[in-house]
């Protein structure tokens, strides 16, 4: 059985934290909000607790959880040889979306959180409901993405529900996550630093307060640092596509797909009526929009994207993901 408490509105809340904590602390599995999307659980230092999430995500063992604390002073116990630079990001960018790629003291985590490498991925989220259970816990709190492996990750309790009915035992209900994309991870032990998953803190971002950094997709023969981003992800059951917003190119898109006796879905800032379905595209909306494909019976997906330069670079990575870098053509 799989308990959802909304503890937005919920009138005893005192009594839902204690009740995760005590899960929490037995090596139970929680998932609970954070300001980029919801996360599955677990007492990092709990090998048992921790193997739970990997069961639940059937997530691959070579692939590192993030760990979230309450604050910095936290994080300096678990994590060792903490540059300037570093300092710099957790006194400007925590609680946030930024996660730091750092040396771990020796034996003060699961091996299995970090898939047995001698770096952790450490954060503090920005989100009250996330915050409030960390500081009662008062543990490190291993946490991914609460989504089955390869699928979008969940932006409101009922996509974790919907993937985790049954397996875990309870869902912190806070409501639409406010970012809608997971965090920016950033390597700290490379020199520069090096960004293994773009997120809403951009480069642009970190450059303002650490100078130089260095993003991993450009990096020439670079071999994915960040063992999560060889994966399939984000991907619905139908076959993504994007498309440029170009004058009329969607609309002949949609005719030559329906001419195939086939149905497509768009996803895009703009309305498309002719299509047999139509959703929101923003780095807020996307995992919403995906997940919605697929309670449809569309055969293909159709992502608009502009050539704005303002465009979310987080949203066009995770959507290059979702379509294999497909374009419709
Ligand atoms: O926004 C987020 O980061 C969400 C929320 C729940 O905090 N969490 C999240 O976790 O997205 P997950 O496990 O789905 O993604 C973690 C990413 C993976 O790409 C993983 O490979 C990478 O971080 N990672 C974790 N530890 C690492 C390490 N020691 N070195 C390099 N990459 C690491
Ligand atoms: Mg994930």
């Amino acid at each position: 059985e799989t308990e959802t408490i909304l503890v937005d509105s919920n009138v005893n809340k005192e009594e839902t934290y204690s009740q995760a904590v005590e899960m929490l602390q037995t090596g139970e599995v929680v998932a609970f909000p954070t300001e980029t999307v919801y996360g599955l659980g677990a007492d990092a230092t709990n090998a048992e607790a921790v193997a739970k999430i990997f069961a639940a995500k059937g997530r691959p063992a070579d692939n590192p959880l993030i760990v979230h604390v309450d604050s910095k002073e936290s994080a300096l116990n678990y994590v060792q040889n903490v540059g300037p630079k570093a300092i710099q990001c957790m006194e400007t960018f925590w609680p946030g979306a930024l996660t730091l790629i750092l040396q771990t003291k020796p034996g003060v985590f699961a091996e299995n959180v970090t898939a047995s490498l001698s770096t952790v991925g450490i954060r503090v989220p920005n989100h009250p409901v996330a915050l409030n259970l960390l500081k009662r816990v008062k543990l490190p709190i291993a946490a991914p993405s609460a989504n089955t492996s390869g699928k979008p990750s969940p932006t409101l309790a009922e996509h974790v529900y919907h993937d985790m009915e049954g397996t875990i035992p309870l869902i912190l209900d806070g409501g639409a996550t406010m970012i809608g994309i997971e965090s920016t991870v950033l390597d700290m032990t490379s020199e520069p630093p090096v960004i293994l998953r773009p997120g809403k803190i951009t480069k642009k971002d970190l450059e303002a307060v650490i100078g130089t950094v260095r993003l991993s997709s450009e990096i020439q023969g670079n071999i994915p640092k960040s063992p999560g981003m060889k994966y399939i992800h984000y991907a619905p059951e139908a076959p993504v596509y994007l498309i440029e917003k170009t004058d009329g190119l969607i609309e002949k898109a949609i005719a030559h797909v329906q001419n195939d006796g086939k149905k497509v879905a768009i996803l895009s800032s703009e309305k498309h009526p002719s299509a047999d379905y139509c959703f929101p595209l923003s780095a807020e909306t996307l995992y919403a929009s995906l997940r919605k494909c697929d309670q449809t019976d569309a055969d293909l997906i159709l992502a608009a994207i502009s050539a704005d330069a303002n465009r979310s670079e987080a949203m066009m990575n995770r959507l290059e993901k979702a379509a294999d870098h497909k374009w419709f053509s």
